[in-house]
């Protein structure tokens, strides 16, 4: 739900957090098995392209889950630290990603207290997850340097079709979480304006790669299914970047911290 000043999501967050912990496992596998692997670190990519340059950023990832990213992003930062409250997760992460200039926390992002350090964050599939949006991204401002930049990858609303594919899932996989909503571009770009951040850019995210990302299926389907709808998808991404407004399935927000 939207006012004029807080993104409600009504999520109770005891309830995901015990939700997390309870599926971690499983949950992990998506970042083991190639097919989804492949299309997860595409998400990750189209997701900070614009503003992961170079080698020597300091990076924050908020709801990290198992910490897989900071492998998909290896050689491209100084200093990651992922932060998520699932404990049972951050353990995990601690488990499959050990390299020196990586960190995790399992921490609540609202008791993060690090001003200014770092050069950006970004966060994929966790503002709707957020109990309160606006003090949480509030908390992730003061942690980047003034000018430093926000990345936010959610869920779409939209595409119809795709809203109807996530009813389904709601109801036929017991651990999708029920707190999943999909947030509009709007949204998503006002959350940002609201909480310290400025110059907010949207675009869609992901159309044939997303399932894999999402589900874990058998390899002998997935794997090659994941490999041509990652290059259909960036093929998009350079020859119709307009048409995937409209049509992904994940819109991706960015924002720069004002001075
Ligand atoms: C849908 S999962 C996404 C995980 C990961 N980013 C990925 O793409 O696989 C949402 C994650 O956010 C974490 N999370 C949600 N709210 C949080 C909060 N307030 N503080 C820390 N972690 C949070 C959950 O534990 C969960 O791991």
């Amino acid at each position: 739900m939207m006012t004029n000043d807080t993104l409600n999501t009504g999520v109770d967050e005891g309830r995901d957090q015990e939700l997390f912990d309870r599926i971690s496992e499983h949950y992990c596998r998506k970042d083991l098995v190639p097919a989804s692997r492949r299309a997860r670190q595409l998400r990750l990519q189209q997701t900070v392209k614009r503003v992961l340059t170079g080698n020597q950023q300091a990076i924050l990832e908020l709801g990290c889950g198992a910490g897989f990213s900071a492998s998909y992003l290896e050689g491209r930062f100084r200093k990651y630290l992922g932060v998520d409250y699932s404990e049972k997760l951050i353990e995990l992460a601690r488990t499959h990603v050990r390299e020196q200039n990586v960190e995790f926390a399992a921490e609540n992002i609202k008791d993060l207290r690090m001003p200014g350090a770092f050069d950006g964050a970004f966060m994929i599939g966790v503002l709707h997850h957020l109990s309160d949006a606006d003090e949480t991204v509030r908390r992730v401002a003061e942690c980047i340097r003034p000018g430093g930049w926000f990345a936010l990858n959610e869920p779409s609303s939209n595409n119809p079709l795709i809203n109807l594919a996530r009813q389904i899932r709601k109801r036929s996989d017991r651990d999708y979480s029920e707190e999943q909503v999909s947030l509009s571009r709007r949204q998503m770009s006002d959350v940002l304006n609201r909480n310290g951040f400025e110059n907010v850019v949207t675009y869609g995210q992901g159309i044939l790669s997303t399932p894999f990302a999402e589900v874990v299926m058998p390899q002998w389907f997935s794997v090659p299914g994941s490999f041509c709808s990652c290059g259909v998808d960036r093929g998009m991404e350079h020859l119709a970047p307009r048409l995937l407004n409209f049509v992904s399935w994940n819109t991706v927000a960015v924002g720069y911290r004002s001075a």
